[in-house]
């Protein structure tokens, strides 16, 4: 049977660390209080000239690094991204252009926090459909260009970074076993960016009323997110008849250390078996779960025949997941 696996996997982010004291100087909050509600002590900023697709072109640079596969053997290009380059074209064109490629086919996706998985879905079916047998898919990520740095409960919490991954076909027993994306869209007030689109295109208005920033009502979306992981999870689980304790690993999306924290409780997942990197980067939107990773596969982490298990919460509100054999 035709799966698809991930030949290899790289990060990128941005030298500049911003720290919780940091904020402290630039809105009321204090280093105890986003330690203790959110579990992040420092994120990354992209330095001015960054943008998303040179985040995505670093990262890809070194997942290239880590296999025999060459960017001229890439046949499709996905990047998921709610920060691309420009409204467009697609950033994945715009990579591509980095990347020197002619021939492969490129967009974007968006699907908020759960964009890199919505994307594994899409490349898992093009392998397995036969169309294409080398994808490079990639999260990138600048939220810290969309976040409003006077609204202290929203500016704690984002990051910038990219994480890439390198999908090959294989016709061995390893790979994507499944994939599960689900949406509400009735709810989609609980976290968006209200400006530039055709809704409310940019003008002097929009900018004064801060419409490009992101609006969250972090409480609301908190509980759900529990909710609706813990089910997702148990979903996947019984879906390919295996229990909790045959995952390897858990790889969430890390928006809160406390949601992850909750989540893993709620199904006696060992937090050792949960991959946790929001202390150092934040919430990167779409490329915080191949940032992890890539941190769990480069720490050695994961291993051949380990089952591993992704999920991810957020904006639209879109849910997935993803079960891998390693
Ligand atoms: N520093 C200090 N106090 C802060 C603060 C900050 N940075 N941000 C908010 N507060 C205050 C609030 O003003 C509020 O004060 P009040 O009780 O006097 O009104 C209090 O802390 C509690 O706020 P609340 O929003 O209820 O806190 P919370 O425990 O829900 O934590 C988040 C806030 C944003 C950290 C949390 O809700 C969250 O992570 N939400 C979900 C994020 C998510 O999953 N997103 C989807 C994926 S991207």
């Amino acid at each position: 049977m035709l799966r698809a696996r991930i030949a290899a996997t790289g990060s990128y982010v941005p030298e500049r660390v911003l720290t919780n004291f940091d904020l402290e100087k630039m809105v009321d909050t204090t280093d105890e209080w986003i330690r203790e509600r959110t579990g992040i002590r420092e994120r990354r900023i992209a330095a001015e000239k960054e943008a998303a697709s040179d985040l995505a072109y670093e990262a890809a640079k070194a997942a290239f690094k880590k296999t025999d596969i060459k960017p001229k053997d890439i046949e499709l290009i996905i990047v998921a991204t709610v920060t691309g380059d420009m409204p467009f074209p697609a950033t994945a064109c715009h990579l591509q252009q980095k990347l020197g490629l002619k021939k492969a086919a490129a967009f974007d996706i968006n699907a908020a926090c759960s964009g890199f998985l919505y994307g594994l879905s899409i490349a898992n079916g093009f392998i397995k459909s036969g169309t294409y047998k080398r994808i490079l898919l990639i999260g990138s990520e600048l939220l810290s260009r969309i976040t409003d740095w006077e609204d202290r409960s929203t500016c704690v919490l984002f990051g910038d970074g990219a994480g890439a991954a390198i999908l090959e076909a294989t016709n061995e027993d390893r790979g994507i076993i499944s994939t599960h994306l689900r949406s509400d869209g009735s709810m989609w007030e609980l976290l968006h960016m209200p400006g530039g689109g055709s809704r409310n295109p940019a003008s002097k208005d929009t900018v004064k009323k801060k419409m490009h920033c992101i609006k969250m009502k972090g409480n609301e979306t908190f509980k759900i997110a529990v909710r609706t992981l813990e089910g997702l999870v148990r979903e996947t689980l019984a879906e390919n008849k295996l229990k909790i304790s045959q995952l390897s690993m858990l790889i969430p999306h890390q928006a809160n250390l406390r949601i992850i924290q909750a989540t893993a409780e709620r199904l006696d997942m060992p937090i050792e078996k949960v991959m946790v990197n929001i202390d150092k980067y934040g919430n990167t939107s779409a490329a915080s779960i191949p940032i992890a990773l890539d941190e769990a596969v480069r720490q050695g982490r994961v291993r051949d025949g380990d089952y591993v298990l992704l999920e991810a919460f957020g904006g639209g509100l879109t849910w997935a997941s993803v079960l891998i054999k390693w």
